[in-house]
């Protein structure tokens, strides 16, 4: 049986926190127990393209992540579609003409721009390109920080990439989440000059989730919760007012801070939780050294929860990050994406110690160079054919 169906689509970016999320206070709402901060990446490198579709002889709600049927089953995903068919019926109520979406099941096409076996935290892209996609399709006046709080409920994070540029998550107070979202501090061209590039690697072992990690850090971590109730408070407000001012040098050194305060409370935990390997630690030390050579903070690092390395930096500063990059790993898969970065002469400052280059270039398997970019954003590429399958 065919018919008439009705899709929208949109595209939604990664985002990478220099503030972490660490921890829950309610699991059911993804309700944090701290506020965070991110910045929001070139959808050019990194995006996901969701289409949402809905029509009257859909007989059940399916969703396809990158040509492969997943289930629709989880929780999160739900409480999304739940919420977002809430608010569209409010619409339908108040008017009768409108077709009537929030009762028909919902087809989804997602795909990434970037392999899965990066393993660059996609669940914030794919969460907030669901949700954005179906408000598109149900033609919601709700505005981005309103759906972020929708987004939230599907992975924390994902609430962070509906916007663009440098964004807060503020933890909110209330039970119902209901002023858990995100805000945006600056847009992308306030600071246009902001560049990052990933290092990926390649992790041995499987990694605890986020989910299951934060819960146990929650649980077990004494230094946590000092962590969540004094110190995020305070560099929050450092962190947002850097952003402003863009003051690299603050923006970075607490950036950098932070990612290894995560880390140490992921230790503190009970059984400890690793995340950082050897090639992770390697990458600490280069930077360190670099900033120390210069007297100034060059680049930035910061992990999530895996050992690649995310690093941001200024555009001015590119000849001494990627000169250093191209030093050590000249091959890595990459630099090839990028045609520009060939005139860019490999060089190493003096004083950094070289005995690390050989395992630093064997331990990462790809580099993805990106800067800062905007938010979700719509598009009539459509991932659905008439039958209502992925094309
Ligand atoms: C280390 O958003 O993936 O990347 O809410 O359980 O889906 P869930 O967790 P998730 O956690 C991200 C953790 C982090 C830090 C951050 O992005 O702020």
């Amino acid at each position: 049986m065919t018919g008439k169906i009705y899709s929208a689509s949109t595209t939604a970016p990664v985002n990478i926190a220099t503030l972490k999320y660490w921890g829950k206070r309610d699991t059911k709402l993804n309700l944090p127990t701290n506020s965070s901060i991110s910045v929001t990446l070139s959808q050019d490198d990194l995006r996901t393209l969701t289409t949402a579709s809905a029509a009257e002889f859909f007989d059940c709600d399916k969703l396809w992540l990158n040509g492969k049927e997943e289930s629709v089953e989880g929780n999160r995903i739900r409480a999304c579609f739940a919420e977002l068919r809430a608010v569209r019926k409010v619409l339908e109520s108040a008017n009768p003409e409108l077709p009537a979406l929030s009762s028909y099941h919902l087809h989804i096409v997602s795909e990434n721009n970037f392999p899965t076996a990066a393993g660059v935290a996609s669940s914030a892209a794919g969460f907030a390109a669901l949700v954005r996609a179906i408000a598109n399709l149900f033609e919601l006046p709700q505005s981005p920080e309103e759906l972020s709080r929708i987004a939230r409920q599907g992975s924390g994070s994902a609430c962070r990439s509906m916007f663009g540029g440098y964004v807060a998550w503020d933890m909110g107070q209330s039970d119902d989440g209901s002023d858990s979202r995100a805000v945006q501090i600056a847009t992308q061209e306030m600071w246009p000059d902001m560049k990052s590039v990933i290092l990926v690697v390649s992790a041995s072992k499987k990694e605890t989730s986020s989910t299951v990690g934060m819960q146990t850090t929650v649980n077990t971590s004494s230094l946590f919760k000092y962590r969540a109730e004094v110190l995020v408070p305070q560099r929050f407000k450092e962190m947002s007012e850097a952003i402003l001012a863009k003051d690299f040098e603050t923006f970075g050194r607490l950036t950098m801070m932070d990612s290894n305060q995560f880390h140490a409370v992921c230790m503190d935990s009970s059984p400890p939780i690793f995340y950082m390997n050897d090639i992770s630690r390697l990458v600490v030390g280069l930077i360190e050294t670099v900033n120390k050579i210069y007297g100034r903070v060059v680049a930035a690092y910061t992990f999530d929860a895996g050992p690649n390395a995310v690093l941001y930096y200024l555009e001015k500063d590119e000849p001494i990050v990627l000169g250093l990059l191209k030093a050590v790993m000249p091959d890595v898969d990459g630099w090839n994406k990028k045609p520009n970065t060939a005139s860019i002469t490999p060089t190493v400052p003096e004083g950094v110690d070289q005995r690390a280059f050989p395992a630093l270039a064997a331990g990462v398997s790809r580099i993805i160079l990106t800067s800062v970019g905007p938010g979700p954003q719509p598009t009539d590429e459509i991932l659905i054919n008439d039958d209502g399958l992925p094309k």
